[in-house]
């Protein structure tokens, strides 16, 4: 893996201006962990204000429409968040297919719109703790990715991340073991390197998501097959933020 690990920040519904202090201070951070890729996705009204203010991180969107406009109110498309200086949008998040009902064929939609429009993505996957209890995981997540999935990507090394994310591990402190993880991440390259051939699908970052946290980010990050973080709670300040970028400069330097 010769890509940087990824270190993404969802702040989900979380902030408002008052936040932007704190995505400042990210920012500053990250000058110092330049072999680290770090990013953050607030809301969208905060796009546009940590563009402005954002010298080293890129910012991003947590979804976006299908089309590029239209009669569709309350949405926003991918060309907005381009417009607005979003450099990438979270897609086919398991918050967004359980609260908003959204199917992997719309998630489908969603990718070749943002693509279309110039943005990167990371598409989401993951698997109940009924599924996995069931011994499905990896059945499940295989499915839900190649149905999610654009079925061309041009350069997908540069246009896609993957991340997967348990749901029961998302917000409840529970991780994956880490020999789960290393089977999941293993999988999932499989299905990439199928999806778009060897050289595209080898060097796909994939994120691990679900309860990192700075004490346990090390590990994970040092995993087989992990190529960074897709995180939630431990994103909104910059102290524990930074301290999984850190871990994440400690796994790359050995
Ligand atoms: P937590 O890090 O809060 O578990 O959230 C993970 C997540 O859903 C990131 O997209």
């Amino acid at each position: 893996m010769t890509q940087r690990p990824y270190i993404v920040g969802n702040w989900k519904m979380h902030g408002t201006r008052a936040m932007l202090s704190e995505a400042r201070a990210i920012d500053r951070a990250a000058q110092r962990h330049m072999k680290v890729e770090v990013a953050i996705a607030p809301p969208y009204t905060l796009i546009h204000p940590v563009h402005r203010e954002a010298e080293q991180i890129a910012v991003g969107a947590q979804d976006c429409h299908e089309h590029d406009g239209g009669a569709h109110t309350g949405d926003i498309s991918a060309a907005m968040i381009a417009d607005a200086g979003g450099k990438f949008v979270i897609l086919g998040h398991s918050e967004r297919r359980e609260g908003h009902g959204e199917k992997d064929a719309l998630i489908r939609a969603k990718a070749e719109s943002a693509l279309a429009a110039g943005l990167r993505i990371i598409m989401c996957c993951g698997e109940s703790g009924e599924t996995r209890d069931k011994g499905n995981a990896v059945a499940f997540v295989k499915k839900q990715l190649k149905a999610s999935l654009p079925k061309e990507i041009e350069e997908p090394v540069e246009k896609l991340t993957v991340a997967y994310e348990p749901i029961w591990a998302i917000g409840t402190g529970k991780t994956a073991t880490l020999e789960d993880i290393a089977e999941m991440h293993g999988e999932i390259r499989k299905l990439l390197v199928s999806l778009y051939g060897e050289e595209a699908g080898s060097e796909v970052r994939i994120l691990y998501g679900g309860s990192v946290k700075p004490e346990n980010a090390a590990e994970i990050i040092g995993t087989a097959e992990v190529g960074g973080a897709l995180v939630g709670g431990a994103s909104l300040t910059a102290d524990s933020f930074m301290g999984i970028a850190m871990a994440a400069t400690e796994s790359v330097e050995g």
